[in-house]
């Protein structure tokens, strides 16, 4: 990762040694700050692993994988570690990789940029988020009854490059489905607790925006696969875990 004007991209990507031509630049926004003047955009270079130098069909050979749907505050940290306590899955929290890179990355423009993403509510771009998907999921690989990824994917283009890359789709997906006043609800009242930056009524409101525009159509997009495993995440904990467990059950998987 690094910062640098248009016409002075190196050659070489300074992480991969990759020829750069097929890194993809990215426009951002600068955060306004009283202290440091920046100008008003910048031009952040996304030095990922281009695409097609990352190994492909990176989850041949991997436990089946269960991606976990759902808008913010349906249930999906909550349920899943009941899943991994029961049947011994494997978990791969996007939100929480996320996090973890914006508060301890080595990078610290790209830590600053994806908590801007957060603080938010939007979605961090597919190729960031691939890379880290990617690390997390090779380690899983050979491991474990199951993987569940927690909040993935949250667009139509997520899932076509997962698709893609990982040479592997979902064998289903849980779809926690809970109303907006729920949701909000849950999330006003953690925030009154939690650490977490993003639990506040001006960020909760886009990232509910973003779940219903972006991230619907992915939910309709298993839905028409045949693979989408609706829930009602508005009862209890209790309740709906009893449903989730019936649906592995009925899957196969032991406990
Ligand atoms: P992420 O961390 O995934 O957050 P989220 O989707 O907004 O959802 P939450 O973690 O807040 O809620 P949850 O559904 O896990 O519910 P929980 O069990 O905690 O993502 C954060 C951000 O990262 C995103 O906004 C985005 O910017 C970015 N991001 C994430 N994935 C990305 C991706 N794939 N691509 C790009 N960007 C991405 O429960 C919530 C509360 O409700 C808790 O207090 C809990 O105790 C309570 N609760 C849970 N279940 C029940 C129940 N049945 N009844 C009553 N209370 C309940
Ligand atoms: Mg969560």
């Amino acid at each position: 990762m690094f910062l640098a004007p248009p016409n002075a991209i190196p050659r070489r990507c300074p992480l991969t040694n990759a020829c750069t031509r097929r890194c993809r630049p990215l426009s951002v926004p600068a955060r306004s700050s009283r202290r440091t003047a920046r100008p008003a955009t910048f031009t952040l270079l996304v030095a990922i692993m281009p695409e097609t130098e990352r190994p492909q069909g990176f989850l041949h050979g991997a436990p089946p994988l269960v991606f976990v749907l759902g808008g913010p505050g349906s249930g999906k940290g909550t349920q899943c570690r009941k899943i991994v306590e029961e049947f011994h899955f494997d978990s791969i929290c996007v939100g929480e990789l996320l996090r973890r890179e914006a508060h301890g990355g080595d990078d610290p423009v790209l830590r600053r940029y994806i908590e801007e993403v957060l603080q938010r509510g939007e979605i961090v771009p597919t190729a960031i988020t691939m890379r880290l998907l990617h690390k997390a999921c090779t380690e899983h690989v050979g491991t474990h009854r199951g993987i569940l990824v927690d909040g993935f994917p949250r667009a139509i283009e997520q899932a076509e490059a997962f698709e893609r890359e990982a040479g592997a789709g979902c064998a289903f997906a849980l779809y926690f489905e809970c109303s907006e006043q729920v949701l909000m609800g849950r999330l006003l009242a953690r925030g009154q607790t939690s650490q977490r930056a993003d639990d506040n009524m001006e960020t909760i409101r886009m990232r509910l925006r973003t779940f219903y525009t972006t991230s619907m159509p992915v939910i309709e997009r298993y839905q028409q696969q045949g693979k989408l495993v609706r829930l009602n995440a508005e009862r209890d904990v209790e309740q709906v875990y009893e449903e989730v467990r019936r649906e592995l059950l009925r899957r196969g998987f032991v406990r």
